[in-house]
């Protein structure tokens, strides 16, 4: 299996409800290691340009304004595949949807406001990492 790295948002859902140590601790718990990591309040042109992908879907401005609405913790996680190790500890996007155990099970709200980020290809990683971090930030 490879090493790989993806990039993660606790967003502000879960900052507000004080679970950023709770959340590092079901990754941590997976096997993934938070080699960097930084907490922010998100700009709306970086929020918009983020999630640029869904520029066109009827959500996204109610996204962007969500992401930006509180602070959000920002992360790099790296391990044996990372990405889709990430996502199987994140859930479903619809926490009503999500497996027991999951973040979005245990802390997200709705489908909007539910509780972390995780890449969704190692391109899409690649992508995103340089949007918050320098190689500097990061020491695996
Ligand atoms: P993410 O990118 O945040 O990790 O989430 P995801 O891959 O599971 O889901 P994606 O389809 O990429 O959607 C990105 C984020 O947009 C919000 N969303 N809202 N109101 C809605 O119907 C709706 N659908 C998606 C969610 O915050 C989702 O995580
Ligand atoms: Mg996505």
């Amino acid at each position: 299996m490879a090493i790989e790295r993806t990039f993660s948002i606790i967003k502000p859902d879960a900052t507000a409800a004080n679970k950023t140590g709770a959340i590092n601790a079901l990754i941590e718990a997976a096997g993934l290691r938070i080699i960097a990591q930084r907490r922010i309040q998100m700009t709306k042109q970086q929020a918009g340009r983020f999630y640029a992908v869904h520029s066109e879907r009827p959500f996204y401005g109610e996204l962007v304004n969500f992401m930006i609405s509180g602070p959000v913790v920002v992360q790099v996680l790296e391990g044996e595949n990372a990405v889709a190790t990430y996502r199987e500890v994140m859930g479903a996007t619809n926490p009503v949807d999500a497996a027991e155990g999951t973040i979005r099970k245990l802390f997200a709200k709705s489908v909007g406001e539910n509780s972390a980020h995780g890449s969704d290809a190692t391109e899409t990683a690649d992508e995103e990492i340089p949007q918050f971090f320098s190689l500097a930030d990061i020491t695996g």
